[in-house]
């Protein structure tokens, strides 16, 4: 077993460099079997979902090169011809189901097991089948296998969506490329790897227009060609090391990121006293002396992401004062707040709300990544803890983040991960 062992209070300082966004190559591996050829990957993150996902494609038929030192995937998806996941594979991740939209598009029919992923309690499609319904295919769920097909073809339609979800946006947007005539898709989400999937589609030959502002046109186009992308820079990685300079940075500079996409955080670091600068595609952060209590609010793009609730929770956990989360997007995301309280947190979590108040410091010890981002709040903890922090079960942060320790080891902290 893998432990990760952080020896906590060093200051960090330097430079550290964001990879590609898990959330979009996760998405952009399935949209590559839409087309009847090959296409390049560029910037894809060596993390445990890109290598399931590989897996997938490879499982269908396509022929997948990842050449990792070059961080680049070659998907030859021309000699794709299968159309159903096994139980297996698709149970290690969550993106699995974006191969439902994928293949539906490309040969009318899917057969994909419900996903893995991080349990954050129910995790329902609906939203993904009542899209692909709309468009005219028959959808079955039969002991958690999900079964699309669709008799001709699939038609262009008008889809509301009751919450902007990622995964169903992106899912119909797949599906509706190769519709016969136009969909539009309401109340869509509107994260950047939401316009990256789409700027890759439309590369591929799709005709998308409207990514990020809600409403998604989609005109049905007969073919798709591979195309060559590169991937925007992980938002959520940015923000996660953006939280870690806060806490425990003398001057940080996050390098490879797009400032536009972390405004939500930067204005919240601000409010707490915490320095942040802008550059072209650099932000610079420096930690404060005492770190002021806010409260905040995770919505959908561009609010405060859910995917960094945790690593702001726990920089919050010594912020002078009270902080009120709350948590709006998934029912049970507090489960790391047990973990949190022993290194000495003091937070109150109840549904979907939690209170937090400050506390002068917190101390090390032996912790649990109970989720992905869990994980990255608890390396957090670490930095910012007094003495050791031992961190478990980071198979979840090696999901989703490419090198973290040698990354924040290049800028001063002392992690290591052993063997034992
Ligand atoms: N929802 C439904 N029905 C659906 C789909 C979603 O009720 O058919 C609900 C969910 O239960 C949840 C909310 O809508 O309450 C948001 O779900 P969404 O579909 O937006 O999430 P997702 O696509 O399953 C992606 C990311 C998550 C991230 C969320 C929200 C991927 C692979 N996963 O999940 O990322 O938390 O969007 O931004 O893109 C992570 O990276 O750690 C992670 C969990």
């Amino acid at each position: 077993m893998q432990k990760m062992v952080i020896e906590g209070g060093y200051p960090l300082s330097g430079n550290i460099s964001v990879s590609g966004a898990k959330n979009s190559v996760v998405a952009l591996i399935p949209a590559a079997l839409l087309a009847n050829g090959v296409s390049v990957i560029e910037n894809v993150p060596d993390i445990r979902d890109v290598y399931v996902m590989k897996d997938i494609a490879e499982e269908l038929g396509a022929v997948v090169d990842y050449k990792k030192n070059e961080n680049m995937l070659i998907i030859n998806a021309a000699p794709a011809r299968k159309t159903k996941v096994s139980e297996e594979k698709a149970g290690r991740a969550r993106a699995s189901y974006y191969f439902l939209g994928a293949l539906l598009g490309r040969f009318g029919k899917a057969t994909v097991p419900m996903p893995g992923g991080c349990n954050f309690g129910g995790r329902p499609i609906d939203l993904h089948i009542k899209g692909f319904e709309t468009l005219g295919a028959t959808v079955t769920e039969d002991e958690d296998v999900v079964v699309a097909t669709t008799k001709d073809t699939l038609f262009g339609q008008e889809i509301y969506l009751d919450f902007p979800s990622v995964g169903a946006t992106i899912n119909i947007m797949l599906a509706a490329c190769r519709a016969e005539g136009r969909t539009f898709i309401r109340n869509a989400a509107c994260e950047p790897h939401i316009v990256d999937v789409a700027n890759f589609l439309n590369a591929m030959g799709a005709r998308i227009t409207g990514a990020a502002t809600g409403t998604i046109r989609i005109d049905g186009v007969d073919e798709m060609h591979g195309a060559v992308h590169s991937v925007i820079p992980d938002q959520i990685e940015a923000g996660t090391y953006m939280i870690a300079a806060a806490a425990v940075g003398k001057d940080v500079t996050v390098c490879n990121v797009i400032p536009r996409h972390m405004e939500f955080l930067t204005d919240k670091l601000i409010q707490m006293g915490v320095k942040v600068e802008e550059g072209g595609d650099s932000i610079r952060v420096s930690a404060c002396e005492n770190p002021k209590a806010i409260n905040f609010t995770t919505t959908p793009y561009p609010g405060f992401p859910t995917d960094l609730q945790p690593q702001m929770v726990t920089f919050l956990t010594v912020a002078k004062g009270e902080s009120k989360v709350r948590e709006g997007v998934w029912n049970n995301r507090f489960q790391y707040v047990d973990e949190l309280k022993l290194l000495g947190a003091d937070i109150f979590a109840e549904g979907q709300n939690a209170t937090v108040h400050g506390v002068p410091f917190l101390t090390g010890a032996q912790v649990r990544a109970t989720d992905l981002r869990a994980g990255a709040a608890m390396i957090i903890a670490g930095l910012m803890a007094k003495g050791k922090t031992v961190i478990t079960e980071l198979e979840h942060i090696d999901r989703g983040y490419e090198g973290i320790e040698e990354k924040l080891r290049a800028i001063g902290a002392h992690i290591q991960r052993i063997e034992e």
